[in-house]
């Protein structure tokens, strides 16, 4: 990481000793949300207080993400309406991160169409944000880094938006190249950060009086597989799980191909690891998911929801699917229906599938209309309500966990949170509970949440 103290001395002595505030809104995936906390530890030594008022900032960062069409469409929105921002204020600096600055055409389209943008700064040179701060504080039009040097994993400081959740990234990039996916083209190779590195973040947390702490990477199941002689992943779980203290701990996304027995025996024996597996499996075909450059059928993915469910049958599983992949046929789209009420997932997160520019998916035939991919959605979310409504069921009389985590947005006088299980549990309490594990009795279920008397 560089060595910044020069540049922020000398944004100090331009802007002087006056309140300066920055607006940071990060989109996509929580690893992307872990970067915007980077950012903002960042301009934080650089003086800076922060505001969610666009309005009021000195200068807005926006954090973005590729993965969908509809997530870039957003951005370029927002940019636009920043227009009239920038005309009303002209010293606002506008700087773009994050995902879809790593695509040349779209930093292209960014510097050509956008001029109320000040500034560029890509997802591996974030530690030249001061640099280009500087630029544009010194007149400069447009400033822009979107170069490959480091990964900002160790920075010093992070403003984190919640003070009971933390998200640790245990690795960056992606490897895989599911064909249908930018992220290995966003975001580089895998890289896994030293495990020593990891559970000293974890420990300093704990102390902090954090009580959940994600793990996080594009596939955990990964982890520590480029560090010669490095720690697995299970091996880390362990670790972190021995660290003294009263918190859970979650991760996520876990590729099914490396989701081993090992990996399973470590959730059950960790007294302190959450009981979910998120195991995203994209289709209930195995012809689609060698389309996707999956590298597993539904029969081995089967196989390890079998020895999960071995262990426990009741276990809690998540998984995210795509909709629409090119040329899906009616059957294939059906075994998915199938395989939905097989697995009986508590959640499902299911997207229709985006064509994304430079992957190979983008290149394949693709006959199936738009109104046809959204049918098959609302389908698919029908499906899943009956068995999330009726799963749901088997957690009432049982004693949950609850880290709570705010007030009800759907009752007066309810507090929510997460269980173990992943599942979001309301019950009568007030916002002092925020923050603190509660024990509740689960009395009702919806497809949804499940609902208690805390005990
Ligand atoms: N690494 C994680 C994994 O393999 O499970 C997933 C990360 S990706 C950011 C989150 C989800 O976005 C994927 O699981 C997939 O369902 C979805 N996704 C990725 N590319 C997509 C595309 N081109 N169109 C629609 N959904 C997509
Ligand atoms: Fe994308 Fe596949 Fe990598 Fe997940 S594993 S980030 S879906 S390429
Ligand atoms: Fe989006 Fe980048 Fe994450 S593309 S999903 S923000 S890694």
């Amino acid at each position: 990481m560089r060595d910044n103290t020069a540049v922020i001395a000398e944004i100090n002595n331009i802007l002087g000793s006056g309140q300066r505030l920055a607006c940071v809104r990060s989109f996509g995936c929580q690893l992307n949300v872990s970067d915007g906390e980077k950012i903002k530890g960042l301009l934080k030594k650089m003086g800076y207080s922060f505001t969610d008022d666009e309005k009021a900032a000195d200068l807005i960062i926006l954090n973005t993400c590729a993965v969908r069409e509809s997530a870039e469409d957003r951005v370029f929105g927002i940019v636009g309406s920043y227009k009239k921002l920038k005309e009303e204020k002209p010293s606002l600096i506008l700087g773009i991160a994050g995902c879809m600055t790593a695509q040349s055409h779209i930093a292209e389209k960014i510097k050509k169409s956008y001029p109320q943008v000040d500034l560029v700064v890509g997802t591996s040179a974030l530690s030249s944000l001061p640099s280009l701060i500087l630029e544009c504080l010194s007149g400069s039009r447009f400033a822009q880094d979107i170069s490959e040097y480091d990964d900002f994993s160790e920075a010093a400081e992070q403003v984190r938006e919640s003070t009971f959740k933390a998200s640790v990234p245990i690795m960056f990039g992606c490897n895989n190249f599911c064909t249908y996916c930018i992220v290995p083209y966003v975001r580089g190779r895998e890289r896994s950060r030293q495990a020593q590195d990891i559970i000293a973040e974890v420990e300093g947390l704990v102390k902090q009086g954090y009580k959940e702490i994600m793990l996080l990477g594009q596939n955990v199941n990964s982890y520590g597989k480029d560090i010669h002689g490095g720690v697995s992943f299970p091996e880390l779980l362990r670790a972190i799980n021995d660290i003294p203290g009263d918190f859970i701990i979650r991760f996520m996304s876990s590729h099914p191909k490396d989701a081993s027995k090992e990996l399973i025996d470590t959730i059950f024996e960790c007294d302190k690891v959450a009981k979910h597996l998120h195991l995203p499996v994209q289709s209930g075909s195995s012809d689609v998911l060698a389309r996707m450059n999956r590298r597993y059928t539904v029969d081995k993915y089967l196989e390890t929801v079998g020895y999960i469910r071995s262990r426990d049958p009741e276990f809690s599983l998540t998984t995210d699917l795509i909709v629409g992949f090119p040329n899906e046929t009616e059957e294939e789209f059906q075994q998915t229906l199938d395989l939905v009420q097989k697995v009986k997932y508590d959640n499902i997160y299911s997207f229709i599938y985006s064509k994304r520019s430079g992957t190979k998916a983008a290149e394949m035939p693709d006959a199936i209309d738009e109104e046809e991919k959204g049918q098959r959605m609302r389908r698919l979310l029908e499906v899943q309500r009956e068995v999330s409504s009726e799963f749901y069921k088997r957690f009432i009389g049982r004693n949950m966990r609850v880290l709570v985590d705010g007030v009800s947005k759907k009752r007066e006088g309810y507090v929510s949170g997460k269980s173990s299980e992943f599942i979001i549990v309301e019950f009568p309490g007030d916002s002092s509970l925020i923050g603190q594990f509660a024990d509740v009795k689960i009395t009702g279920a919806m497809n949804w949440a499940v609902t208690g008397e805390q005990i």
